[in-house]
């Protein structure tokens, strides 16, 4: 039934918008493009990816067609953000963060959609599984799209703050290069895509974190109203 649908060119949602099927994607390997690209947030490109998030204002009209696809091997050097989906929330069953590092998703965490508007769903609330199993069993100090706002770390999760060499977490983007007071987050360029390669929080300066190349958000539709036939 599912794939009978999915491959007509276009999903009918259950709020009346028409909605290409290119923009789904079998992410997880289910055997079923039931994922649709939201969001695509790139490292080092001097952009803030919480603006290109919020409200789209610095990311370009024309988008590179690789940005909104999911071969992560090809490159794509804007953000990009499905306005469409993100301006019409509603319906959500779940959402899929992932950190793309090397060509390949290399991280994931699975959110509860239900009840959830485009900012809130990345919290400790709505979280369901993820790639670090101590995610559900440690202490958030900030888990959420905005972060620790006045620092611009955003789509953060931090255990414990407790001066900077103490610092220690699971993801963040650190999205400014003037206005970061920790040595961990200073770079060249930004945004800079933080996350713990093991399966556990780190300390922010010495441990096993990696920088990926690319930030990427999906949404599953309620099956009952996702897709009408
Ligand atoms: C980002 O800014 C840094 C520092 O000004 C610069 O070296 C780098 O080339 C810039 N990168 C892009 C993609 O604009
Ligand atoms: C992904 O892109 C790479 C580089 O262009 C290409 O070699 C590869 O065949 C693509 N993979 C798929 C599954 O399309
Ligand atoms: C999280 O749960 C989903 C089902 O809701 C499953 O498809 C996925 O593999 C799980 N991911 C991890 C990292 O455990």
């Amino acid at each position: 039934m599912e794939i009978r649908f999915f491959s007509l060119l276009l999903l009918p949602l259950a709020f009346g918008a028409l909605v290409p099927a290119e923009q789904f994607f079998d992410v997880l390997g289910t055997g079923l493009k039931e994922w649709r690209l939201v969001f695509r947030g790139t490292a080092y490109i001097n952009k803030s990816m919480y603006v290109a998030y919020k409200d789209g204002s610095n990311v370009p009209a024309v988008i590179h067609d690789a940005c909104r696809k999911t071969n992560w091997s090809q490159p794509c050097d804007t953000h990009y953000r499905n306005s469409d989906a993100l301006n019409h929330w509603s319906n959500i069953m779940e959402v899929l963060f992932g950190i793309v590092e090397g060509g390949k998703l290399v991280k994931t965490i699975v959110f509860n959609g239900a009840n959830t508007d485009y900012m809130n769903w990345f919290s400790e609330s709505h979280y369901i599984n993820s790639s670090w199993p101590d995610l559900r069993t440690e202490p958030h100090q900030f888990f959420g799209i905005s972060g620790h706002d006045s620092v611009n770390r955003r789509f953060f999760i931090n255990h414990n703050y407790n001066g900077c060499p103490n610092d220690a977490g699971w993801v963040a983007v650190v999205d400014s290069i003037n206005n970061v007071p920790c040595d961990w987050e200073k770079d060249e360029a930004f945004p800079i895509i933080k996350y713990a390669a093991a399966e556990k929080f780190e300390n922010w300066n010495t441990g096993n974190f990696r920088n990926a190349d690319a930030l990427v958000v999906f949404v599953k539709y309620s099956s009952g109203s996702s897709i009408v036939g």
